[in-house]
């Protein structure tokens, strides 16, 4: 991909596609952009602003962001602007297991020295897949419900994350994400001025996948394939649709995503579905009611219950109120929300998902890699299924996708599933490890 010329575009998008362009030229780029690009920081010295952790500091979940997380006047908890998804295998060649684990938990361990445990420093974690798992002896205990991939609806064909591991690397300052890439999967030897471990040769890449979350940033990247040029989306909107998501009442608790037992007790299950949009009519024949209703629900449109892009809904967007019976409601309006839909999928009224979702341009093409953590991957299934509603098109006048949400918008491209271990256990687990490993 090429980058966009510096003195042309605002300095958000010019780092956002310097993140996506990844690699020493990807950090060379974003620094240069800061005026303060020198040699030292591109070769992993440090980076201007960008504040140094104590491993001492890091939690046993992985998972544990929310602490560190920023929040909104509503308190909402603001995801980190800028995201990698590494997928890789691992590889250890005549290594014995336990040498290369050292070298693995070594390189994670030095890179939270070099980075705060923050946004303004760095938030990761490193997840293990299935076919990870079966190629090891041993099979993952009771505890963890971790399935290989599958399609989830009748109207997707996806083709799937089979990789050996996932790390999500998120932080507010792209030169973070890109310099701490580096150090684990490139060639740099230290990240933030501090040496790292090379564990890099134990990683084959698979694919490397980016995308942001912040308001206005949807707005600069409307010159991409799958939303008009000059789409109306709001500068508030973190969204391409055009909203704000990731409201606190529906999101799951950290301790509800958590695994409770077991030998992984304190990690969680973690699935991306990476998703295309063709915004191209929801922003050409849409109206803003209309799409209100889809996305919330026809009650929210009526009563004028989201203003804009959502600023009126605090930290509840109240979806959780509305008639239970979703099939006579569709009957009823003609239209269904998504996350009415969703919703339905509460157990004891709790969200089951904690959603750390955001868009991407990757491809040049409007799209959301929807990353969600949870207790077991069943309940990524129960509530995918919620919001697929088939029961919905199935059994009313709404009929096809249209009007059921906002299927007909959506492209399920992939999916993989993941096990995020708690932290003394992320370094190339046994699939039912000692405790005294
Ligand atoms: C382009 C893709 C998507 C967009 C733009 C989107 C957007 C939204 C928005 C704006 C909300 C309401 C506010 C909030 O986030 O708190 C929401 C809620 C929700 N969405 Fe999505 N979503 C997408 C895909 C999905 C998918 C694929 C699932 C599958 C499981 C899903 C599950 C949920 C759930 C569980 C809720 C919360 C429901 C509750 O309150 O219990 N979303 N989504």
């Amino acid at each position: 991909m090429d980058l966009p010329d510096p003195d042309s575009v605002p300095r958000r998008e010019f780092c956002k596609a310097a993140v996506a362009l990844g690699g020493v030229a990807g950090l060379s780029a974003c620094l240069g952009r800061d005026g303060d690009s020198d040699e030292d920081a591109v070769e992993g010295g440090p980076l201007d602003g960008v504040p140094a952790g104590d491993p001492g500091d890091a939690p046993e979940r992985q998972h544990a962001w929310n602490d560190a997380l920023d929040r909104d006047e509503a308190g909402n908890a603001v995801p980190p602007t800028h995201h990698v998804l590494r997928y890789v295998d691992v590889d250890r060649g005549d290594e014995t297991l336990a040498a290369a684990r050292e070298r693995v938990e070594a390189a994670f361990t030095d890179l939270e020295r070099a980075f705060e445990r923050s946004p303004a420093g760095l938030l990761f974690t490193v997840g293990y897949s299935p076919s990870y798992f079966d190629r090891l002896s041993g099979s993952l205990p009771e505890s963890v419900d971790l399935p290989a991939p599958r399609p989830l609806t009748g109207l997707e064909d996806p083709s799937f994350d089979e990789a050996d591991a996932l790390v999500h690397l998120a932080a507010d300052d792209p030169a973070a994400v890109l310099a701490a890439d580096e150090a684990l999967f490139g060639g740099a030897t230290a990240a933030n001025g501090v040496a790292v471990t090379d564990a890099g040769d134990l990683f084959e890449p698979v694919d490397r996948r980016t995308g942001f979350h912040g308001p206005g940033l949807p707005r600069e990247r409307r010159d991409v394939d799958g939303i008009p040029d000059d789409a109306p989306v709001p500068e508030g909107a973190p969204l391409f649709m055009g909203f704000a998501n990731g409201f606190a009442a529906s999101q799951a608790t950290e301790g509800r995503v958590t695994i409770g037992a077991g030998p992984f007790a304190g990690g969680t299950t973690q699935q991306v579905s990476t998703i295309r949009t063709q915004l191209d009519a929801w922003w050409s024949q849409e109206s803003h009611a209309q799409r209100v209703a889809k996305l919330f629900s026809p009650t929210h449109a009526d009563e004028e219950r989201v203003g804009e892009y959502g600023e009126r809904l605090g930290d509840d967007p109240g979806v959780a109120d509305l008639p239970e019976d979703a099939v006579a409601y569709a009957r009823e309006e003609g239209v269904v929300g998504h996350a009415q839909k969703a919703a339905r999928a509460r157990e004891d009224g709790e969200p089951r998902l904690l959603r750390r979702d955001f868009p991407t341009t990757d491809g040049d093409h409007t799209g959301i890699h929807f990353l969600t953590l949870q207790e077991s991957i069943a309940d990524f299934v129960a509530v995918r299924d919620a919001m697929t509603g088939a029961d919905i098109t199935d059994e009313t006048a709404v009929g096809s996708r249209v009007n059921n949400g906002i299927l007909q918008y959506l492209f399920v491209r992939s999916r993989g599933n993941f096990l995020v271990p708690p932290r003394g256990l992320r370094a190339l687990p046994d699939p039912n490890p000692r405790h005294d490993r």
